[in-house]
């Protein structure tokens, strides 16, 4: 039996599967799978994951229970659960992704959307199961008194389950998005809203990434559960039940991320990167293409900055990396169209013979990326709302003289703001402004922010954020 387990939707690997059924496996993407996967191998720590595609359903059927670590693959202790395809689509496009991400990172475009009807009602019932899947494995394989981890929206029902079935564990949630206001949150329905609010504080402690998202859960809980909110001792005591509630700013290991980042795949891609853009300046961004990351309003704040500074023509270059992510949505299909649109336009606009002002990529390359952020001059992290934000705390650590233009709406703002300069998300012409500002930053201004901004972004690696929750789990 286990002492500590971890739950998540994405899990640290995933499978494909081929046409002659060989299987392949990678590494997750995201978050919450680059910062616990490292530590959750190293302390032997089960992980419970959903299999997310055919490929992953494949592996999950090799062994009994779902163990993929049983089936010979180094990936830590590991449990995949097969939840049926048509039960897991509704629980992780339909309520995870287009109702719960959308209202954290407060995405909808209200006049049209949401809607809650009969369809949103099937939904629910699916994401309960999905949830209940959950908490099941869970108390299948945690030891008496044992410490659950569970993370992220897609799982808010799952702390209240599982505290049902075994009141011996202690039981932890944590948030990697933001929180919305109880107005905004509001818009779910009143029962959805309350089984959320009232499945986390199943948990014996609830995390956050930042101050502002504690707020504004402890404000839901207050408002809509009429819970009592003690904002000092930072706690939520609804039916006769006290919830903890603990900020961990998530931050990055620098020492293991720089082994990763000098390894020959990603000097080769640093050799090739330097031929195509030469001795131009780097402004680099590096996101999924996520509505949330705001990134054509990225592509068009540097349109601006290009019409406003012609002397700029010719001696930048835009890295913009926008991989994909969660295609099964409309919303996303639709968004990276625009994306390649916005972009094509650049081109045509200000394009040469010999200057690509903006180089697009939507494929995931991780050494790719790793070494963008080494050759950066500027790093552009503009979402509209974001949990934390680990790309605004990557880059700083890999570049040596990168100036971080930072929105206010990221997580992050709350510890990098003071050494980086901080954007409205909304304000393209502010953007605009701040990406010329950046690369004029004088050389030892840019070395003195970047240092702070490093040191900010190492103050608590995974390790150090996973053993605080595990403490704060073990006083209660
Ligand atoms: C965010 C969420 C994670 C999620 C990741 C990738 O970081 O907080 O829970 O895993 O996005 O999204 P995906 O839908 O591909 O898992």
């Amino acid at each position: 039996m286990n002492s500590v387990l971890v739950a998540s939707n994405r899990g640290p690997v995933s499978f494909t599967v081929s046409d002659d059924g060989e299987l392949t496996m990678k590494r997750g993407g995201g978050g919450l799978v680059s910062a616990l996967s490292e530590v959750a191998r190293k302390d032997g720590v089960l992980w419970v994951c959903a299999a997310l595609s055919d490929g992953d359903r494949s592996a999950v059927r090799l062994v009994p229970g779902g163990r993929i670590d049983h089936a010979g693959y180094d990936t830590g202790p590991l449990r995949m659960l097969d939840i049926p395809p048509a039960t897991f689509h509704r629980a992780y496009n339909a309520v995870a992704n287009s109702t719960l991400w959308f209202v954290n990172h407060l995405l909808y475009d209200i006049p049209n959307s949401p809607n809650f009807g009969t369809r949103f009602e099937r939904e629910w019932e699916s994401y309960r199961d999905y949830n209940g899947a959950f908490a099941l494995a869970l108390a299948e394989e945690a030891g008496h008194g044992a410490r659950v981890m569970v993370q992220d929206y897609h799982l808010t029902l799952t702390p209240a389950m599982l505290r049902a079935e075994r009141p011996d564990l202690r039981i932890a949630h944590f948030s990697h998005t933001p929180w919305a206001p109880p107005e905004y949150f509001s818009l779910l329905p009143d029962e959805v809203a309350g089984e959320v609010l009232e499945g986390i504080l199943g948990a014996d402690h609830a995390g956050f990434l930042a101050d502002r998202w504690a707020q504004a859960f402890m404000d839901c809980c207050e408002a809509l559960l009429g819970a009592e909110v003690d904002r000092v001792g930072r706690s939520v005591t609804h039916e006769g039940r006290t919830t903890r509630i603990g900020v961990h700013s998530l931050g990055v290991d620098g020492d293991a991320l720089w082994e990763r980042a000098v390894e020959p795949d990603v000097e080769s891609h640093m050799i090739a990167l330097r031929e195509q853009v030469g001795e131009r300046r780097l402004i680099v961004r590096i996101d999924r293409t996520e509505l949330s990351k705001n990134i054509v309003r990225g592509l068009v704040a540097y349109r601006e900055f290009l019409a406003a500074h012609p002397e700029w023509h010719g001696k930048v270059v835009h890295l913009a990396f926008a991989y994909p992510s969660r295609h099964d949505l409309p919303e996303y299909r639709e968004y990276t169209a625009s994306v390649l649109r916005c972009a094509q336009e650049i081109e045509d606009e200000y394009g040469t013979e010999d200057w690509d002002p903006l180089i697009l990529n939507v494929n995931d390359d991780y050494p790719r990326s790793l070494a963008a952020y080494r050759m950066a001059d500027v790093l552009l992290v503009n979402p509209i709302r974001d949990g934390m934000n680990l790309v605004a705390k990557e880059g700083p650590i890999l570049s040596p003289r990168c100036a971080l233009v930072l929105s206010r709406e990221a997580g992050a703002a709350a510890e990098l703001g003071p050494h980086a300069l901080v954007v409205n998300p909304y304000d393209i012409s502010g953007t605009a402004a701040a990406l010329h500002a950046a690369l004029v930053m004088p050389e030892d201004e840019r070395r003195m922010r970047r240092d702070k901004l490093h040191a900010a972004a190492t103050a608590l690696p995974p390790q150090k954020w996973l053993a605080a929750q595990l403490e704060a789990l073990a006083e209660i």
